[in-house]
Formats: C-alpha cells, sequence, structure tokens
C-alpha cells in the first residue's frame, strides 16, 4: 500500500477526541506521571488549558486514523509551546514523529509563531535536539528536574515540498 495522507487538525468527532486523550493519557501520563512515578498526577481530560481558545488540541492522522497528538498554545509574545507530543508506542521510532513535529513547527508559524517552546522528557530529548532545538530556560517552562526545556527559533518555510522518508512510507502500511 502506497501512503496516502498524513495530516495534523484538530479532533473532528468523539472518537477522535477519545484517541487525542486515550494516546496521550497513555503514552505520557501513565508513563511519566503514572502511580509509583516520582511525579506523579492525574490526568484530567478537563483540564481549563484545554478549552483556552489560544490552544490547539490537534491529532495525527495516518491514512485517517489517530496515531499522535499534540497541543499548540500560541502565545501574544511571537511564542508557542508544544504540549504533550506523542506517537502511538507501537509506530514510534519509523519517523512519523519527525513528520508530525514539521507539521506542528508548520502550523505554528502560520499562526504567527517564531519561536517553539518544549518541554522534553529525557528519552526524547536527542529527539528534538536532532530537529533543531536547544536547552533553554524559557518563561513558564517546567520546575521538573526530569525534564529539559528547549528552544526552537523557526527559520523561513522551505520553498520546495519535503519527499516522506522511506521509513515513513514503510509505516504508514502498518496503518490501515
Ligand atoms: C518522542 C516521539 C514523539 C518521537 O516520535 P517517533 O515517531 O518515535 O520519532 P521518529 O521515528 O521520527 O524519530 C526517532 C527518534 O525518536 C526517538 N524515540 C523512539 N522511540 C522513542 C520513545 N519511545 N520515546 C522517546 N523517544 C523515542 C528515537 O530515539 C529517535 O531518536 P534518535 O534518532 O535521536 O535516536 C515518540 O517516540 C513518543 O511519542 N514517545 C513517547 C512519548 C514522549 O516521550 N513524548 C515526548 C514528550 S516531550
Amino acid at each position: 500500500m502506497r501512503p496516502r495522507s498524513l495530516k495534523l487538525r484538530a479532533p473532528r468527532s468523539s472518537r477522535e477526541w477519545a484517541r487525542y486523550h486515550e494516546i496521550r493519557k497513555r503514552c505520557l501520563f501513565e508513563k511519566y506521571n503514572g502511580k509509583g512515578t516520582p511525579h506523579y498526577f492525574e490526568y484530567d481530560p478537563w483540564h481549563p488549558d484545554e478549552g483556552n481558545p489560544a490552544n490547539h488540541p490537534l491529532v495525527f492522522l495516518a491514512n485517517g486514523r489517530v496515531i499522535g497528538t499534540i497541543r499548540i498554545d500560541i502565545k501574544p509574545d511571537g511564542r508557542a509551546v508544544f504540549r504533550l507530543v506523542a506517537i502511538d508506542d507501537a509506530l514510534q521510532g519509523r519517523g512519523l514523529g519527525s513528520v508530525m513535529l514539521a507539521r506542528a513547527e508548520e502550523f505554528a508559524r502560520e499562526h504567527g509563531a517564531e519561536t517553539i517552546c518544549l518541554n522534553a522528557v529525557s528519552d526524547a530529548y536527542r529527539f528534538y535536539v536532532r530537529h533543531g532545538y536547544e536547552p533553554v530556560r524559557w518563561a513558564g517552562c517546567t520546575g521538573n528536574p526530569t525534564e529539559i526545556p528547549v528552544v526552537k527559533h523557526l527559520a523561513e518555510p522551505a520553498m520546495q515540498p519535503i519527499a516522506l522518508p522511506v521509513a515513513v512510507q514503510a509505516a504508514m502500511q502498518l496503518v490501515a
């Protein structure tokens, strides 16, 4: 099967919203903040930040199926903060997170952002460095010592569309 589509957009149905919360809870909260971890706290799908109109909860879809999540918070000072970046476990490490990150940067740029800020879990730190992020403490960053605040200044948009890496094309075959 050839890849048909990879899309980053707002959830459009109760099923997509359920996947948004389920992926965040399972792939991030239960892994890094679950019971028995030093920084335990409960995932709250009704957290007030989710309803702030400047914050954009987004799902990443491969061939129409939700396989990843991110929330992009647009700040009035030219920054965008990426929250709870996750690709569903079974599809990690195949290049899909890199595509989602590039699409998220595009979304942030289109909403006026020049700089991206996020708090990287230490497992994902190298992933962000590889994509141009640098360790910098930013206004409002985490106080959690197990996370690393990082920043990227966005360059001008690329003139040419970028071809999907072979690994991503192979991963798409796993997504019905
Ligand atoms: C971090 C994450 C979004 C990257 O997406 P991905 O599709 O796995 O990434 P890609 O395949 O494009 O890139 C692979 C890179 O991610 C890293 N990676 C792979 N699996 C990972 C995992 N389970 N957790 C963290 N990083 C992972 C790899 O080490 C690789 O980095 P490297 O080439 O420098 O070694 C994804 O792995 C994930 O959701 N991890 C769990 C949740 C998480 O840690 N989110 C980040 C919160 S800041």
